[in-house]
């Protein structure tokens, strides 16, 4: 197996490169969001510079070339994905508006009364209060499944769960706290079966695995764009087209329209019904060009080397003797850890590693009920990046023994 060239990609990223704040930070903060590379950043402002116009509208050529832009990053999220069509991809604005998008247009419409919903008690909140919403409003009930000793989802629990009532199943690919990545293929399959329509929340999955839409089956998917090195404000719903067809417009507006008349309208065909007002032109540029550079590294070079990173940061995590990790036993999980280092407040652990230049995670994650289910308020949490190094690990736990000593506990 050849080498990942670490170095070689770091210098694509201009904190890494440059220091870009003044000062050398190492970043263990990517699972909130990601560095961009360069090629993104000059797609971005390539975009704006030369390529600015209205998509769909203007009959002029940068009218035409931003239509042409943006078409092209559909296509190209189509292809990653290994979508049927690429007019099944939806441009919104994070995983977070997917989500809603898909409670909205989709679950308002049709779940009813004593209908069940089913999720995880790892979900981040936006796959969690969501539902409650959209429970709230119908009168369906939302149904736990819990997580067995190892952190990972009890999948007898999930078949208890699992009734003919159950219309919608919502999982996480990857949980942001404990790594978990659910068997989706099987938790698919199962719903299936009951004839739910299966969501998946690809947040924390979609830079660290390769998601295949078809190959899974599943209705639904969403991502946001800043997590895979491409700018905030640009995400994906992924939506079978007979399921989207089903589904009413999620906003009304601009460019979402077949005819209007004064009291009614009609709607245009999908993707477009479903991106009303003017889109994230530049954003979808910068996504399509974030989707190549990865390719280009490599996503399973770059899988292979965040796992490694997140494994031997957890050996020398439980080497230090005071810190506790919350991380899935499996060996096929997100490349993450989450912890805390016994008697020192998760924020403190955070600040003080933050003068020597650290960067992670603490709080809740967007987590409260998984954090409760876990007995704990917060948790501290390093997420890994192509451009993470070994050395970094190793001075990321070097400092995690002045926190101690710095809170007076010596090492
Ligand atoms: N969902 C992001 C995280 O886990 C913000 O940090």
């Amino acid at each position: 197996m050849e080498r990942f060239e670490v170095e070689r990609f770091r210098r694509d990223f201009a904190y890494l490169d440059e220091g870009g704040v003044g000062r050398k930070i190492l970043y263990l903060d990517n699972a909130a969001t990601t560095q961009k590379p360069k090629p993104v950043i000059e797609a971005l402002k390539n975009y704006y510079s030369y390529e600015n116009a209205n998509p769909h509208r203007g009959a002029h050529y940068l009218g035409i070339r931003a239509t042409q832009l943006y078409e092209a990053a559909r296509d190209r999220v189509g292809r990653f994905l290994n979508s049927a069509s690429c007019e099944e991809i939806i441009f919104v604005r994070n995983a977070t508006e997917g989500l809603n998008l898909i409670a909205t247009s989709y679950a308002l419409r049709h779940l009813k009364a004593g209908d069940e919903i089913l999720i995880s008690v790892m979900e981040h909140h936006s796959n969690l209060v969501t539902w409650q919403f959209v429970a709230q409003k119908t009168g369906a009930v939302l149904n736990y499944v819990y997580l067995d000793e190892g952190l990972n989802l009890d999948m007898e629990d999930f078949r208890r769960k699992l009734g003919p009532k159950t219309k919608l199943l919502s999982i996480t690919g990857a949980s942001n706290v404990i790594a978990t990545r659910p068997d989706l293929a099987e938790l698919v399959r199962e719903a299936k079966k009951v004839g739910a329509v299966t969501v998946i929340d690809a947040a924390q999955l979609i830079p660290h695995q390769r998601l295949d839409v078809q190959e899974l089956g599943c209705d639904f998917a969403v991502f946001s764009g800043h997590k895979i090195y491409a700018p905030m404000g640009i995400g994906v719903l992924y939506a079978k087209r007979e399921v989207l067809e089903k589904m009413s417009p999620y906003q009304y507006g601009g460019d979402m329209i077949e005819y209007v008349y004064e009291q009614e309208a009609t709607f245009a065909p999908v993707p477009a019904r479903f991106e009303a007002g003017t889109q994230n032109v530049g954003g979808a540029a910068a996504l399509h060009r974030a989707i190549d550079y990865v390719e280009e590294v490599g996503l399973e070079e770059i899988c292979r080397h965040e796992k490694e990173l997140a494994n031997y940061a957890c050996r020398r995590l439980k080497e230090l003797g005071f810190v506790d990790i919350y991380r899935s036993a499996s060996e096929d999980c997100s490349p993450l850890v989450a912890f805390n280092v016994r008697d020192v407040h998760s924020h403190d652990v955070s600040s003080i590693l933050d003068t020597y230049g650290i960067a992670i995670r603490t709080g809740h994650h967007c987590t409260m009920p998984l954090h409760k289910y876990l007995g704990l308020n917060a948790t501290c949490r390093a997420s890994f990046a192509l451009y993470n190094t070994l050395e970094e690990v190793d001075l990321f736990v070097e400092k995690l023994k002045e926190v101690r000593r710095v809170m007076g506990y010596g090492t």
